[in-house]
């Protein structure tokens, strides 16, 4: 499929500007200069061809209604491969040179090969293996409070409650002992944070830093598979080992794409989720007291979290054919960029999006996606969030931000990866 240039002659150069703030992982630390840099987009160019250094060029779209237009044309006017999340020109190249992505897992698939493989996935998220997560999610909420509590005051809730608790919520999904949970939370880190020079492996080659990381991880998998195949459970590990469609085992890549996909998508995302969420609450001190006096508002208050925090900040998909889009058309072969961070403040959709709103109704925030590859872990992601929040919040007393709240620096997957806070509990 071919690009056709666009000029940029007529283009405003601060809007250009503005929307640097979608592709620079750098410009997600600065929360509140990246939402305005959003909003100047959604008021004056919602559809907006971007031209960048490092990247090939494509349209950003930052409203809600092109979001979900673009969410609803799925598998035939738009798809997932070969351009499901953004990477550099550098990126772009060595994947087109290698005939195709390292890890194909579900977020690039497309049309039948991404149902078969979705619905492998899906077998496992039934109710009765989610309901079976309680009494662990239960356990870690328990461990949570015992950390603050021991903590005596004084802790980084990132890196101390929140970037632990999901990920033992994988392990335990996975069937993996909780040793392992260091390195699968190296995993996470060298995939996500790869170009955060804290969090990834090779800051200054990060495609050597992100080849180790693959390697590393299927010699690790291949071991899990073929125990799981001698000694099946009913954990996701025997779903994945054990898999077949039509009668055929799925391959190793497809293996790797699903192990990979479910130790990486329900981690940072959620932690991310749990920090965002507790940042609002204490930036927020009257919603804080309006859920301590009404825990009916629980259920709202986990939408409003990830409307907020919006954990995912964006996918992409490519045009299949010429496509009108707000305003403009999308053109066969160009890709597009579906911020959902944006979309989740969009002033036509919702009512004061600045308010984080703990009793917000109605909320139809995007943060999980929509439509053919809609977050499969979305009712767990919000058992886990609701779960600690619904013992944390009635046990605060008092709560501050203390120095060294961190954003994390990624345009994909980012939130506070520092959350210091000073409390009392009761
Ligand atoms: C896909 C967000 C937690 C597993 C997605 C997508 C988003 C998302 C935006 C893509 C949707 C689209 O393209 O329309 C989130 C957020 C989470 C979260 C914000 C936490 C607050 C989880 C958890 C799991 C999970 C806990 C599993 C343990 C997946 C999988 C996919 C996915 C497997 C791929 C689905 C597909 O492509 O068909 N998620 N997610 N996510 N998520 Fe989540």
């Amino acid at each position: 499929m071919h690009r056709k240039a666009h000029t940029m002659t007529d283009i405003d150069a601060s809007l250009e500007n503005a929307a640097t703030a979608f592709v620079e992982g750098v410009q997600y630390t600065d929360a509140e200069q990246w939402h305005a840099s959003a909003a100047k987009i959604r008021a004056e160019d919602p559809v907006h061809w971007l031209e960048h250094d490092d990247f090939n060029p494509f349209w950003v779209v930052s409203k809600h209604a092109d979001v979900m237009n673009v969410e609803r044309h799925s598998n035939v006017e738009f798809l997932a491969n070969p351009r499901g999340i953004l990477t550099t020109k550098a990126g772009d190249a060595q994947r087109e040179a290698e005939g195709g992505h390292r890890i194909k897992s579900l977020v690039v698939m497309d049309g039948d090969e991404h149902k078969s493989i979705r619905d492998l996935a899906a077998s496992w998220f039934r109710p009765s293996n989610l309901r079976k997560m309680e009494s662990r999610l239960d356990e870690l909420t328990a461990r949570a409070i015992a950390k603050l509590e021991a903590a005596d005051g004084e802790i980084d809730f990132a890196t101390e409650v929140a970037m632990e608790y999901p990920l033992q919520v994988i392990l335990a999904m996975m069937g993996l002992p909780e040793s392992d949970y260091p390195r699968m939370l190296k995993l996470t880190q060298e995939l996500f944070g790869a170009e955060d020079p804290e969090l990834g492996r090779n800051a200054d080659d990060v495609a050597a830093g992100l080849e180790e990381t693959v390697m590393e991880y299927f010699a690790y998998f291949t071991a899990i598979t073929e125990d799981r195949k001698a000694n099946p459970t009913d954990d996701f590990c025997s779903v994945v080992a054990n898999a077949e469609i039509d009668g055929e085992p799925i391959g190793v890549m497809e293996q790797l794409g699903l192990y990979v996909i479910l130790a990486t998508a329900g981690h940072d995302t959620t932690s991310h989720s749990m920090t965002g969420g507790l940042h609002a609450l204490i930036e927020h001190p009257e919603q804080l007291a309006r859920l301590q006096d009404d825990p009916g508002l629980l259920d709202n208050t986990v939408d409003e979290i990830v409307r907020w925090t919006s954990p995912v900040k964006h996918f992409m998909r490519t045009a299949t054919c010429d496509y009108p889009l707000g305003g403009k058309t999308i053109r066969e072969g160009e890709d597009v960029f579906l911020s959902y961070w944006s979309a989740n403040f969009d002033e036509d959709v919702f009512e004061n999006p600045w308010s984080f709103d703990v009793g917000r109704k109605p909320n139809s925030q995007i943060g999980f996606g929509f439509g053919a590859h809609y977050c499969l872990g979305a009712i767990l992601a919000k058992m886990e969030i609701k779960n600690l929040f619904a013992a944390l919040a009635p046990r605060i007393k008092s709560i501050e931000l203390a120095d060294g709240a961190a954003l994390s620096r990624s345009a994909f997957v980012s939130g506070y990866k520092h959350l210091p806070i000073r409390y009392e509990l009761t």
